[in-house]
């Protein structure tokens, strides 16, 4: 153990008090318990773990990577204390919270980042300090990373684009044209999901009369943008819209809806199965999302934190992703499409939704209608 490492050690007593919010850890766990025994066993057990999300406009990471990650925390690591953090889309305000936690001595952090290529600077300042990283959701680019957990992300796009291009020639109109709003330029997700999607609709034939890359995954600068496109084409001027997620959908049917556009003849996609979304796809405001089994995601990465701070490598691993200055040793789960045909079948069936969270007053006909009680 090296003198920076002890420093860390002795400093990560004020982490596990200050994490007592948490209800994960009694203050001094991370002390030798047992009444003076000198239970080193136990001690050595209790871990301080970080975990960074990148913003709170998207419901998953309050409602979904958070407590399923510290649930499974908790059950791998009763005495491992959690400091959570959310960045609210802001880069600059991730990277003050990263850098309290290095400077508390957490003995690992779990990182979303707003911007994969300025949290280099976290994960370089991280490493730097023996603290080993783990790339959550999101790739950390042009760094270190000592593992990468997501999902297929160019086939979420695919599918999104996909979808809508069979959904478009269903409709008659198999060339679109569509609008087509993407993620934020500062995350590699969006650069998949995009890369998917173009693919897929160019070789439907499926013509984009333009794209936006909405700044932060705003849904507000979504809906800002969508407002601006309706006044530009007239509400007859596009047959579809290529929505990156759940978030920015939204977005795009709040100004398609108050333009007075009937949105269920508007196909538009999205991701991350919302539960405003499951239920605006029952009624047909929205056409199809991206499921991703978040549980698993979190629960990888709540393994793969234990392991980490334990100073054992994962062995979870499947695959490599190249993020500009490594091959990262990455596990990438498959998304899956959701339409009205398989909500029951996904997302309900998963237990990521009850039927009784997704069929509230106005959308229980639509629920019975799609088998789902
Ligand atoms: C995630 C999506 C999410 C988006 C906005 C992406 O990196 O993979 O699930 O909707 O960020 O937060």
């Amino acid at each position: 153990m090296s003198g920076g490492r002890t420093v860390r050690r002795t400093l990560m007593g004020i982490a596990v008090c200050g994490a007592l919010a948490l209800g994960l850890a009694a203050c001094g766990d991370d002390e030798p318990s047992g009444g003076g025994g000198g239970d080193t066993t136990a001690a050595s057990a209790a871990k301080a773990v970080a975990l960074l999300l990148p913003e709170t406009k998207t419901t998953r990471y309050d409602e979904q990577d958070k407590p399923l990650f510290e649930a499974k925390l908790t059950e791998l690591c009763p005495d491992c204390t959690l400091s959570y953090q959310n960045a609210d889309q802001d880069s600059a305000k991730q990277l003050t919270q990263a850098e309290a936690e290095i400077t508390k001595g957490v003995d690992v952090m779990v990182l979303d980042p707003v911007d994969g290529k300025a949290a280099a600077a976290i994960v370089d300042k991280a490493k730097a300090a023996g603290i080993p990283v783990i790339s959550y959701d999101r790739l950390l680019l042009d760094s270190e990373p000592d593992l990468y957990i997501s999902f297929d992300n160019e086939q979420v796009g695919t599918l999104q684009g996909e979808a809508l291009a069979e959904k478009l020639k269903t409709d008659g109109n198999p060339t679109g044209p569509i609008v087509k709003i993407n993620g934020s330029p500062t995350d590699n997700n969006a650069t998949l999901f995009k890369k998917g999607s173009n693919a897929a609709l160019k070789a439907a034939g499926v013509k984009i009369l333009i794209e936006y890359d909405t700044p932060d995954w705003s849904p507000d600068k979504a809906q800002t943008f969508m407002d601006g496109q309706i006044t530009k084409l007239g509400k007859d001027g596009f047959k579809g819209v290529y929505a990156a997620n759940d978030g920015t959908g939204g977005g795009a049917i709040a100004a398609m809806k108050s333009a007075g556009i009937d949105v269920t003849t508007i196909p538009t996609t999205g991701q991350d199965a919302e539960l405003a979304a499951i239920q605006r796809i029952l009624v047909g405001e929205q056409f199809m999302t991206v499921y991703k089994a978040i549980k698993l995601e979190a629960e990888a990465a709540a393994q793969a934190a234990v392991d980490l701070a334990n100073g054992t490598t994962p062995s979870s691993a499947t695959s490599t992703v190249n993020n500009g200055k490594i091959d990262v040793p990455s596990i990438l789960l498959t998304p899956v499409a959701v339409t009205k045909d398989n909500v029951k079948d996904t997302v309900v069936a998963d237990g990521f939704y009850t039927a009784a969270q997704i069929c509230t007053g106005d959308f229980a006909a639509a629920c019975t209608e799609a088998g789902i009680q």
